[in-house]
């Protein structure tokens, strides 16, 4: 489980004619293609409800291609061959009828096949089932399955459990996009490769940490699905308890998919219930957005609802490294600007010699920024040049690791890339094993039984700033500021 698989020479993409198809996955898959990072070999499978026949799927395929991929990956020769690997057969998932169809267009899966399973929460069940019907499931074919994986502890369970009657653990790949993200796998470097900061990174040093993931985007057309599941669920539940799970984990013995996993669990477990003061809702109101006038959620979704497009979180690791050290959690929609982040705040040196002489001083503040550009930036005390003897000026300069400018020249990649490059190659290391994601809704669970019982409603924050105000206070009454 620990060492990469054999390499699939099939791969059958569920939910291919959809949006993350469209937009992430023939994109990805094509930049593989591209880049010869796949076996010539490699066949993939598109599967749907909608009917098409193989050339018009390869023609959706081309045309999502010229949409959404960057015009300098636009490579003539590989847009005309990419294509072939493509073919097509329609499914309704709901029934088990269609799946041997689809295990016949399949056909020989005696070279491994890797299955992508995006789907409407009430299609899993059927589909698994579906798939070991027609012999879709046997030791060579291993399945990454998208989110939405459940809402709950119990319906993730449900689905796990479904799973699980037909894929073994070591053949389950659940994803969790972040977890692709090329700054996401720094950050492990960052600590473990480095002597630097993993004797100060703990509570006796660190003050508190941030983690900020804000979107400017609003519903984006899915405006069913999110009302359904709010902030706290579609971004906390996952993204952010796993950025949360890889900044506070105990140095791993080896970077593989059992010993990386195996210390996020327990941070994952560590978490400490939320108390009733520690979290905010907000949901967005008429604003603007870059300059530009933006309606409300409301508007948005033509009804009235309380679901938060905002959460703010004040979050502890209950073990020994992290005693006393807030992690703060913040997210939203329709926010002043696209940022994901991690601030770790450092404490203050001990004593100031400098003070006698003027000089103040700032703690350090380490800043992972993963998105939009990707740089790791040190803020660090510095004395202001000057021949005033009397006085000692200093001044926090960053010192800078740009890692789109370090590494220029090579491609950055979209994280779908790396994810369906480790699925095809059956390497876990990346994706979520199933007892990290129930830590997670346990943990989630029970903030949203909080809220359930408190009533803690949804606080209106304007579309374009950074929230409602009681994010701010979150903060503040610990006399932290969100950096900014
Ligand atoms: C998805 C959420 O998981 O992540 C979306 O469902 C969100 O609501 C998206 O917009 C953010 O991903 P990224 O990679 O753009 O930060």
């Amino acid at each position: 489980m620990t060492a990469p698989g054999e390499t699939s020479s099939k791969l059958l993409l569920f939910g291919a004619t959809g949006d993350l198809a469209r937009r992430m996955l023939l994109p990805s898959l094509y930049a593989l293609h591209s880049d010869g990072l796949v076996p010539d070999e490699l066949q993939i499978i598109g599967t749907a409800r909608s009917e098409m026949s193989d050339d018009e799927f390869r023609q959706m395929a081309r045309e999502a291609l010229e949409e959404h991929l960057p015009e300098d990956r636009k490579d003539p020769k590989a847009l005309e061959s990419f294509p072939e690997r493509l073919s097509y057969q329609a499914l309704d998932a709901s029934t088990i009828e269609g799946f041997d169809a689809l295990a016949e267009k399949v056909g020989d899966t005696s070279g491994g096949l890797s299955i992508f399973l995006s789907t409407a929460p009430f299609l899993f069940e059927p589909t698994i089932k579906g798939l070991e019907s027609a012999g879709l499931a046997g030791n060579n074919v291993r399945i990454g399955l998208e989110k939405p994986l459940g809402n709950d502890l119990a319906s993730s369970r449900e689905i796990n459990d479904a799973v699980a009657a037909v894929f073994p653990e070591e053949r389950i790949f659940r994803i969790d996009h972040y977890l692709g993200k090329e700054t996401v796998q720094n950050l492990m470097a960052l600590r473990f490769a480095n002597m630097l900061f993993e004797p100060v990174w703990n509570a006796a040093h660190i003050e508190h940490v941030q983690i900020t993931v804000s979107e400017t985007v609003g519903l984006e057309g899915r405006a069913g699905f999110y009302d359904e599941t709010g902030a706290l669920r579609d971004m906390v539940q996952n993204h952010m308890l796993q950025l949360l799970a890889l900044t506070a984990m105990e140095p791993p013995g080896d970077f593989d998919s059992t010993a990386i996993r195996d210390e996020k669990v327990k941070v994952l477990r560590a978490l400490r219930p939320l108390g009733p003061e520690e979290s905010v809702r907000g949901q967005y109101t008429d604003g603007a957005v870059g300059g530009e006038a933006v309606g409300s959620y409301e508007a948005d979704l033509d009804d009235s609802s309380d679901t938060e497009t905002f959460v703010a979180l004040r979050a502890h690791v209950d073990n020994w490294r992290w005693q006393g050290v807030p992690f703060y959690l913040r997210t939203g929609k329709r926010l002043a600007e696209r940022r994901s982040e991690i601030v770790v705040q450092f404490r203050c040196v001990p004593h100031n010699i400098f003070g006698k002489r003027g000089g103040q001083l700032q703690a350090n503040t380490l800043v992972i920024r993963l998105q939009p550009e990707e740089y790791v930036r040190l803020l660090v005390m510095a004395k202001e040049p000057g021949l005033d003897s009397e006085k000692v000026i200093l001044r926090e300069v960053p010192l800078d690791l740009s890692l789109s400018q370090a590494f220029a020249g090579t491609v950055r990649r979209i994280a779908y890339e790396r994810l369906l490059l480790d699925l095809i190659e059956g390497d876990q290391t990346l994706f979520v094993r199933r007892d990290e994601v129930e830590a997670q809704w346990q943990w989630i669970d029970a903030i949203r039984a909080g809220w359930a019982e408190s009533g803690l409603a949804a606080k209106p924050y304007s579309a374009g700033s950074w929230g409602p105000s009681a994010g701010i206070a979150l903060t503040e009454r610990d006399g932290v500021s969100w950096h900014e």
